[in-house]
Protein backbone atom coordinates (compact mmCIF):
# COMPACT_ATOMS: atom_id res chain seq x y z
CA UNK A 1 0.00 0.00 0.00
CA UNK A 2 1.38 3.17 -0.85
CA UNK A 3 0.41 4.46 2.46
CA UNK A 4 3.55 2.53 3.99
CA UNK A 5 5.85 3.62 1.88
CA UNK A 6 5.65 6.60 3.11
CA UNK A 7 8.39 7.59 5.58
CA UNK A 8 8.72 11.38 5.24
CA UNK A 9 7.79 13.22 8.73
CA UNK A 10 5.24 14.96 9.05
CA UNK A 11 6.48 18.36 10.07
CA UNK A 12 4.82 20.00 13.11
CA UNK A 13 3.02 16.67 13.96
CA UNK A 14 3.67 14.26 16.66
CA UNK A 15 3.03 11.08 15.90
CA UNK A 16 3.28 9.90 19.29
CA UNK A 17 0.98 12.35 20.95
CA UNK A 18 -0.77 13.27 18.03
CA UNK A 19 -0.48 17.04 19.09
CA UNK A 20 0.15 19.40 16.86
CA UNK A 21 1.55 22.47 19.27
CA UNK A 22 3.99 24.84 18.17
CA UNK A 23 3.10 24.38 14.50
CA UNK A 24 3.14 27.00 11.73
CA UNK A 25 0.62 26.77 9.82
CA UNK A 26 1.55 25.76 5.72
CA UNK A 27 4.38 23.89 7.39
CA UNK A 28 6.18 20.91 5.93
CA UNK A 29 8.25 20.09 3.31
CA UNK A 30 5.14 17.48 2.20
CA UNK A 31 3.18 20.54 1.41
CA UNK A 32 0.83 19.55 4.12
CA UNK A 33 -1.20 22.59 5.69
CA UNK A 34 -1.66 22.78 9.01
CA UNK A 35 -5.01 23.91 10.55
CA UNK A 36 -6.72 23.72 13.27
CA UNK A 37 -10.21 25.38 14.91
CA UNK A 38 -13.67 23.95 16.58
CA UNK A 39 -14.91 21.31 14.83
CA UNK A 40 -18.25 21.02 13.06
CA UNK A 41 -17.53 24.30 10.99
CA UNK A 42 -15.33 25.03 8.37
CA UNK A 43 -11.39 25.28 9.96
CA UNK A 44 -9.61 28.25 9.26
CA UNK A 45 -5.80 28.20 9.15
CA UNK A 46 -3.96 30.07 11.41
CA UNK A 47 -5.68 28.66 14.79
CA UNK A 48 -4.76 27.67 18.05
CA UNK A 49 -3.75 23.91 17.16
CA UNK A 50 -4.12 23.43 20.98
CA UNK A 51 -8.26 23.94 21.29
CA UNK A 52 -8.20 21.79 18.18
CA UNK A 53 -10.18 18.41 18.81
CA UNK A 54 -8.78 15.41 16.81
CA UNK A 55 -10.76 14.90 14.15
CA UNK A 56 -12.88 17.45 13.04
CA UNK A 57 -14.98 17.10 9.78
CA UNK A 58 -17.58 19.09 8.44
CA UNK A 59 -20.15 18.15 5.80
CA UNK A 60 -18.16 15.02 4.76
CA UNK A 61 -19.59 13.46 1.45
CA UNK A 62 -18.59 10.36 -0.13
CA UNK A 63 -20.46 9.35 -3.47
CA UNK A 64 -19.33 6.08 -5.14
CA UNK A 65 -20.25 5.32 -8.76
CA UNK A 66 -20.72 7.69 -11.41
CA UNK A 67 -21.24 11.11 -10.90
CA UNK A 68 -23.33 11.98 -14.73
CA UNK A 69 -26.75 12.93 -14.10
CA UNK A 70 -28.42 14.64 -11.32
CA UNK A 71 -29.05 12.80 -8.04
CA UNK A 72 -31.82 10.63 -8.11
CA UNK A 73 -31.74 10.65 -11.74
CA UNK A 74 -33.44 7.65 -13.35
CA UNK A 75 -30.16 5.34 -14.58
CA UNK A 76 -27.66 7.07 -12.26
CA UNK A 77 -25.86 4.26 -10.47
CA UNK A 78 -23.90 7.14 -7.85
CA UNK A 79 -24.44 5.98 -4.60
CA UNK A 80 -24.32 8.73 -1.86
CA UNK A 81 -22.69 6.27 0.93
CA UNK A 82 -22.21 9.72 3.06
CA UNK A 83 -24.61 12.60 3.02
CA UNK A 84 -23.21 15.14 4.81
CA UNK A 85 -21.79 13.76 8.24
CA UNK A 86 -20.35 16.60 10.61
CA UNK A 87 -18.06 15.32 13.24
CA UNK A 88 -16.02 15.85 16.06
CA UNK A 89 -13.89 13.48 18.35
CA UNK A 90 -11.05 14.70 20.90
CA UNK A 91 -8.38 13.31 21.78
CA UNK A 92 -8.40 10.27 24.15
CA UNK A 93 -11.84 9.27 23.29
CA UNK A 94 -13.48 5.56 22.68
CA UNK A 95 -15.97 5.72 20.09
CA UNK A 96 -18.35 2.75 18.27
CA UNK A 97 -19.53 3.90 15.16
CA UNK A 98 -23.08 1.50 14.72
CA UNK A 99 -25.68 0.82 12.53
CA UNK A 100 -26.89 -1.48 9.68
CA UNK A 101 -25.15 -2.97 7.02
CA UNK A 102 -24.72 -0.39 3.93
CA UNK A 103 -25.12 2.27 6.69
CA UNK A 104 -21.76 4.41 5.40
CA UNK A 105 -19.79 2.43 8.08
CA UNK A 106 -16.80 1.51 6.27
CA UNK A 107 -16.94 4.66 4.39
CA UNK A 108 -15.92 6.56 7.44
CA UNK A 109 -13.62 5.02 8.76
CA UNK A 110 -11.92 4.63 5.64
CA UNK A 111 -12.13 8.82 5.17
CA UNK A 112 -11.11 8.59 8.72
CA UNK A 113 -8.39 6.94 8.59
CA UNK A 114 -7.01 8.63 5.13
CA UNK A 115 -7.54 5.54 3.10
CA UNK A 116 -10.00 7.54 0.99
CA UNK A 117 -10.79 10.81 0.61
CA UNK A 118 -14.26 12.56 0.69
CA UNK A 119 -16.07 14.48 -2.38
CA UNK A 120 -17.05 17.29 -0.54
CA UNK A 121 -16.43 18.46 3.04
CA UNK A 122 -13.46 19.13 5.44
CA UNK A 123 -11.82 16.75 7.29
CA UNK A 124 -8.90 17.95 9.56
CA UNK A 125 -6.90 15.08 11.61
CA UNK A 126 -4.82 16.49 14.35
CA UNK A 127 -4.50 19.84 13.02
CA UNK A 128 -3.97 18.71 9.40
CA UNK A 129 -6.47 19.90 6.79
CA UNK A 130 -6.63 16.28 4.89
CA UNK A 131 -9.87 17.04 2.55
CA UNK A 132 -7.60 17.95 -0.04
CA UNK A 133 -3.92 16.36 0.03
CA UNK A 134 -2.80 14.27 -2.66
CA UNK A 135 -2.10 10.88 -2.49
CA UNK A 136 1.73 11.17 -1.48
CA UNK A 137 0.79 13.45 1.72
CA UNK A 138 -2.02 11.68 2.34
CA UNK A 139 0.01 8.39 2.72
CA UNK A 140 2.74 10.40 4.83
CA UNK A 141 -0.28 11.35 7.35
CA UNK A 142 -1.24 7.72 7.38
CA UNK A 143 1.65 6.51 8.17
CA UNK A 144 2.18 9.05 10.96
CA UNK A 145 -1.33 9.71 12.46
CA UNK A 146 -3.30 6.27 11.98
CA UNK A 147 -3.33 2.79 13.01
CA UNK A 148 -5.81 0.80 11.22
CA UNK A 149 -7.29 -2.85 12.18
CA UNK A 150 -9.63 -4.55 9.95
CA UNK A 151 -12.04 -7.59 10.59
CA UNK A 152 -9.59 -10.13 8.80
CA UNK A 153 -6.49 -8.63 10.16
CA UNK A 154 -4.25 -8.57 7.16
CA UNK A 155 -1.29 -10.56 8.60
CA UNK A 156 1.52 -11.80 6.55
CA UNK A 157 0.87 -15.51 6.35
CA UNK A 158 4.94 -16.85 6.50
CA UNK A 159 6.09 -13.52 8.84
CA UNK A 160 6.48 -13.93 12.40
CA UNK A 161 4.05 -12.45 14.48
CA UNK A 162 7.41 -10.15 15.44
CA UNK A 163 8.00 -9.25 11.84
CA UNK A 164 4.58 -8.53 11.20
CA UNK A 165 4.27 -5.97 13.91
CA UNK A 166 7.60 -4.26 12.81
CA UNK A 167 6.25 -3.69 9.53
CA UNK A 168 5.13 -0.19 9.47
CA UNK A 169 8.66 0.77 11.30
CA UNK A 170 10.57 -1.20 8.35
CA UNK A 171 9.01 1.51 5.54
CA UNK A 172 10.19 4.19 7.89
CA UNK A 173 13.92 2.64 8.47
CA UNK A 174 12.96 2.44 11.96
CA UNK A 175 16.19 0.74 13.44
CA UNK A 176 14.60 0.23 16.66
CA UNK A 177 12.24 -1.81 15.19
CA UNK A 178 12.51 -4.85 16.68
CA UNK A 179 12.57 -3.69 20.31
CA UNK A 180 9.50 -1.06 19.67
CA UNK A 181 7.67 -4.41 17.96
CA UNK A 182 8.29 -6.97 20.76
CA UNK A 183 7.00 -3.57 23.44
CA UNK A 184 3.41 -3.68 21.37
CA UNK A 185 3.18 -7.51 21.01
CA UNK A 186 3.65 -7.33 25.30
CA UNK A 187 1.46 -4.36 24.85
CA UNK A 188 -1.22 -7.08 24.00
CA UNK A 189 0.14 -10.14 25.85
CA UNK A 190 1.30 -11.62 22.87
CA UNK A 191 5.18 -11.49 23.72
CA UNK A 192 5.39 -14.94 23.87
CA UNK A 193 3.97 -15.60 20.76
CA UNK A 194 6.46 -13.25 18.74
CA UNK A 195 8.03 -16.12 16.89
CA UNK A 196 4.91 -17.26 15.68
CA UNK A 197 3.36 -17.49 12.19
CA UNK A 198 -0.10 -16.44 11.75
CA UNK A 199 -1.08 -20.42 10.96
CA UNK A 200 0.16 -21.02 14.37
CA UNK A 201 -2.14 -18.19 16.22
CA UNK A 202 -5.84 -18.33 17.22
CA UNK A 203 -8.05 -16.32 15.66
CA UNK A 204 -8.33 -13.84 18.26
CA UNK A 205 -4.13 -13.99 19.19
CA UNK A 206 -3.86 -12.82 14.95
CA UNK A 207 -6.54 -9.97 15.67
CA UNK A 208 -4.01 -8.93 18.65
CA UNK A 209 -1.36 -9.25 16.39
CA UNK A 210 -2.78 -6.52 14.14
CA UNK A 211 -3.90 -4.54 16.65
CA UNK A 212 0.10 -4.57 18.33
CA UNK A 213 0.86 -3.50 14.26
CA UNK A 214 -1.21 -0.70 14.27
CA UNK A 215 -0.36 0.43 17.56
CA UNK A 216 3.56 0.39 17.06
CA UNK A 217 4.12 3.29 15.44
CA UNK A 218 2.22 5.24 17.99
CA UNK A 219 -0.64 6.50 16.12
CA UNK A 220 -2.72 9.63 16.95
CA UNK A 221 -5.85 7.32 16.21
CA UNK A 222 -6.43 3.41 16.59
CA UNK A 223 -9.68 2.63 13.82
CA UNK A 224 -10.75 -0.80 13.58
CA UNK A 225 -13.67 -1.66 11.49
CA UNK A 226 -15.47 -4.63 12.32
CA UNK A 227 -12.39 -5.88 14.58
CA UNK A 228 -14.36 -8.56 16.47
CA UNK A 229 -16.58 -9.48 13.36
CA UNK A 230 -14.54 -12.52 12.54
CA UNK A 231 -14.28 -13.90 15.93
CA UNK A 232 -16.79 -16.19 18.84
CA UNK A 233 -18.09 -13.82 21.13
CA UNK A 234 -16.02 -14.14 23.88
CA UNK A 235 -12.92 -13.76 22.22
CA UNK A 236 -14.58 -10.55 20.39
CA UNK A 237 -15.09 -9.13 24.40
CA UNK A 238 -11.61 -9.84 25.33
CA UNK A 239 -10.87 -7.57 22.01
CA UNK A 240 -13.06 -4.67 23.02
CA UNK A 241 -11.65 -5.19 26.90
CA UNK A 242 -8.10 -4.69 24.98
CA UNK A 243 -9.68 -1.36 23.05
CA UNK A 244 -11.04 -0.11 26.63
CA UNK A 245 -7.75 -0.82 27.84
CA UNK A 246 -6.04 1.60 25.30
CA UNK A 247 -8.37 3.57 25.71
CA UNK A 248 -7.46 3.88 29.59
CA UNK A 249 -4.03 4.31 28.76
CA UNK A 250 -4.77 7.65 26.93
CA UNK A 251 -4.99 6.15 23.47
CA UNK A 252 -8.04 7.54 21.21
CA UNK A 253 -9.95 4.41 19.54
CA UNK A 254 -12.65 4.11 16.81
CA UNK A 255 -14.67 0.91 16.32
CA UNK A 256 -17.08 0.24 13.97
CA UNK A 257 -19.50 -2.87 14.96
CA UNK A 258 -22.65 -4.27 13.74
CA UNK A 259 -23.32 -5.58 17.30
CA UNK A 260 -25.05 -3.20 20.03
CA UNK A 261 -23.09 -5.29 22.60
CA UNK A 262 -19.59 -4.58 21.22
CA UNK A 263 -20.95 -0.65 21.01
CA UNK A 264 -22.14 -0.63 24.89
CA UNK A 265 -18.10 -1.12 25.75
CA UNK A 266 -17.35 2.29 24.49
CA UNK A 267 -18.62 5.35 25.99
CA UNK A 268 -19.60 7.67 22.82
CA UNK A 269 -21.73 5.91 19.95
CA UNK A 270 -22.10 7.39 16.67
CA UNK A 271 -25.47 5.57 15.08
CA UNK A 272 -25.40 6.09 11.07
CA UNK A 273 -27.99 5.35 8.70
CA UNK A 274 -27.78 6.15 5.18
CA UNK A 275 -25.18 7.76 5.27
CA UNK A 276 -25.64 10.32 8.26
CA UNK A 277 -25.75 10.12 11.63
CA UNK A 278 -28.72 9.66 13.81
CA UNK A 279 -27.72 9.75 16.83
CA UNK A 280 -24.20 10.78 18.84
CA UNK A 281 -24.40 9.96 22.46
CA UNK A 282 -22.52 8.88 25.49
CA UNK A 283 -22.86 4.92 25.89
CA UNK A 284 -24.84 5.55 29.60
CA UNK A 285 -26.91 7.81 28.50
CA UNK A 286 -28.45 6.14 25.65
CA UNK A 287 -28.29 2.79 27.83
CA UNK A 288 -30.27 5.34 30.72
CA UNK A 289 -32.71 6.40 28.10
CA UNK A 290 -31.51 10.40 28.62
CA UNK A 291 -30.52 10.17 24.60
CA UNK A 292 -32.76 7.82 23.21
CA UNK A 293 -31.73 5.35 20.37
CA UNK A 294 -33.53 5.63 17.07
CA UNK A 295 -33.54 1.49 16.30
CA UNK A 296 -31.07 1.42 13.28
CA UNK A 297 -30.36 -1.99 13.53
CA UNK A 298 -33.50 -3.19 11.81
CA UNK A 299 -33.35 -2.26 8.03
CA UNK A 300 -34.99 -1.07 6.03
CA UNK A 301 -38.45 -0.56 8.53
CA UNK A 302 -36.38 1.47 10.24
CA UNK A 303 -35.15 4.42 7.79
CA UNK A 304 -38.60 5.71 7.92
CA UNK A 305 -39.22 5.71 11.53
CA UNK A 306 -35.85 7.61 12.16
CA UNK A 307 -35.94 11.83 11.91
CA UNK A 308 -33.00 13.35 10.27
CA UNK A 309 -30.96 14.50 13.76
CA UNK A 310 -31.70 18.35 13.40
CA UNK A 311 -28.21 19.20 15.19
CA UNK A 312 -26.47 17.58 11.78
CA UNK A 313 -27.30 19.91 8.98
CA UNK A 314 -27.04 18.55 5.41
CA UNK A 315 -24.17 19.65 3.41
CA UNK A 316 -25.26 22.53 1.47
CA UNK A 317 -23.24 20.10 -1.72
CA UNK A 318 -25.74 17.98 -1.30
CA UNK A 319 -29.78 18.25 -2.07
CA UNK A 320 -31.98 17.26 0.92
CA UNK A 321 -32.53 13.32 1.06
CA UNK A 322 -36.28 13.49 -1.05
CA UNK A 323 -33.99 14.19 -3.81
CA UNK A 324 -31.54 11.43 -2.95
CA UNK A 325 -32.03 7.82 -3.89
CA UNK A 326 -32.07 6.01 -1.77
CA UNK A 327 -29.53 3.73 -1.12
CA UNK A 328 -31.23 1.05 -0.29
CA UNK A 329 -31.71 1.05 -4.14
CA UNK A 330 -28.98 -0.37 -4.49
CA UNK A 331 -28.17 -4.00 -3.33
CA UNK A 332 -26.01 -3.64 -0.38
CA UNK A 333 -22.45 -4.83 -0.53
CA UNK A 334 -19.68 -4.39 1.70
CA UNK A 335 -16.25 -2.71 1.26
CA UNK A 336 -14.50 -4.73 4.40
N1 LIG B 1 -16.63 0.69 -3.86
C1 LIG B 1 -17.94 0.93 -3.85
N2 LIG B 1 -18.60 1.16 -5.00
C2 LIG B 1 -19.92 1.44 -5.01
N3 LIG B 1 -20.68 1.47 -3.90
C3 LIG B 1 -20.07 1.23 -2.72
C4 LIG B 1 -18.67 0.94 -2.64
N4 LIG B 1 -18.34 0.75 -1.34
C5 LIG B 1 -19.48 0.91 -0.66
N5 LIG B 1 -20.52 1.20 -1.48
C6 LIG B 1 -21.92 1.47 -1.09
O1 LIG B 1 -21.88 2.51 -0.13
C7 LIG B 1 -22.81 2.26 0.91
C8 LIG B 1 -22.06 2.26 2.25
O2 LIG B 1 -21.15 1.16 2.25
P1 LIG B 1 -20.24 0.82 3.49
O3 LIG B 1 -19.32 -0.26 3.08
O4 LIG B 1 -19.64 2.07 4.02
O5 LIG B 1 -21.33 0.28 4.53
P2 LIG B 1 -21.12 -0.40 5.97
O6 LIG B 1 -21.99 0.36 6.91
O7 LIG B 1 -19.69 -0.51 6.28
O8 LIG B 1 -21.77 -1.82 5.73
P3 LIG B 1 -21.35 -3.25 6.37
O9 LIG B 1 -21.88 -3.24 7.78
O10 LIG B 1 -22.09 -4.24 5.51
O11 LIG B 1 -19.86 -3.40 6.29
C9 LIG B 1 -23.48 0.95 0.57
O12 LIG B 1 -24.71 1.25 -0.05
C10 LIG B 1 -22.57 0.29 -0.41
O13 LIG B 1 -23.27 -0.51 -1.32
MG1 LIG C 1 -18.39 -2.15 6.56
Amino acid sequence: MAADKASAALPGVDGNTGRTAAVPAAAGPAGVPVVAGAAGAPVAAGASPDTAPLVAMHGIVKRYGAADGSLGAAGSTAVYALRGVNLRIARGEFVAIVGPSGSGKSTLMNILGCLDVADYGQYVLAGVDVSKLGDDALATVRNRLVGFIFQQWNLLARTTALDNVALPLAYRGDRDRGRRALAALRAVGLEARAKHRPNQLSGGEQQRVAIARALVTSPAILLADEPTGSLDSATGAGIMRLFARLHETGRTVIVVTHDPRVAERARRQIHLLDGRIVLDGLTREIQAGTTPAPDVWARPSAQSAVPATTAVPASPAVPASPAMPATTAVPATTSD
